[in-house]
């Protein structure tokens, strides 16, 4: 059984940070929800880092419904939360509510993922009212980069700081069960934090969320076009994974493999 929303409300009133990560694919799914992540995010940087797009916009509902489906299917304890692509719950709320649907009900996701704060509140309550857990995410939001006008750290001014509160006030009021703060000073976040009843997790956001979110493929070195500086990277997969494959290139080339350990024979040979 995976893990539910009431866990992870109940991990911040024990004061027990939540780990995230996202993931698109069985393989890496598998090897998370072996090692005790509380939730993985089929996050939109699926646009990025598993298609090669410049940013998450052209992201498109069947291709998040693919990746998600391979994510649930590894999932056994892991919470599974699914990021709805770019107008895909933006336009009109019953579409919203039929496409967050179907995360659930044909890729087998736990609660979906909405970028914004005060216009995308009426569709929270419908997806919350109709049985559908909502992740929030305000801060910098992907989504928006041609609004924002680049990946910029949000809630610098007075004004944009009381913005952030009321957003995510109305977000938790909407029925959100947590909500993602990304690029925002700590100082920002831990005062949204402690005024939220439900969780808040960071990502860019310092220590004082109740739990933190990172890429994976940021934090394993394995996406070389750029780090943000949020990130650490804890191992570097790209390096180990071109010393592999050129290990395998050079002994195809000089026919060192394979060798007979790694070959089959009849019983009998003439
Ligand atoms: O798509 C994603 O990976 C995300 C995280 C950065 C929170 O939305």
């Amino acid at each position: 059984m995976q893990n539910s929303i009431h866990k992870l409300s109940e991990m911040k009133q024990r004061g027990e940070p939540i780990a995230m990560v996202t993931a698109y694919d069985y393989t890496s799914a598998r090897i998370i929800d072996g090692i005790g992540f509380d939730a993985i995010l089929v996050g939109d940087s699926l646009s990025q880092v598993m298609l090669g797009n410049d940013n998450t916009i052209p992201l498109t509902m069947d291709e998040s419904l693919h990746h998600t489906k391979s994510v649930v299917k590894a999932a056994t304890k892991t919470h599974v939360v699914a990021d709805m692509p770019f107008l895909s719950y933006n336009a009109d709320p019953n579409i919203s509510l039929l496409n967050a649907g179907r995360f659930l009900k044909e890729a087998g996701a736990q609660s979906v993922k909405l970028e914004g704060g005060h216009h995308i509140c009426n569709t929270v309550e419908l997806l919350v009212s109709t049985g559908i857990p909502v992740m929030g995410h305000i801060g910098l939001t992907p989504q928006s980069i041609n609004q924002i006008g680049g990946y910029k750290v949000q809630g610098k001014s007075k004004e944009q700081v009381s913005r952030l509160i009321d957003e995510a006030l109305a977000l938790e009021n909407a029925g959100a069960y947590a909500i993602v703060l990304e690029l925002i000073p700590a100082e920002v976040s831990k005062t949204i934090t402690a005024k939220l009843k439900i969780p808040t997790i960071g990502i860019g956001a310092g220590i004082h969320c109740d739990g933190q979110i990172q890429v994976m493929h940021d934090i394993l070195g394995l996406f070389e076009l750029f780090t943000p500086k949020h990130t650490k990277q804890y191992v570097n997969l790209a390096d180990y994974m071109r010393n592999g494959l050129k290990d395998y290139l050079t002994e195809v080339k000089d026919k060192v493999f394979p060798n007979t350990a790694h070959s089959f024979y009849t019983e009998e040979v003439d």
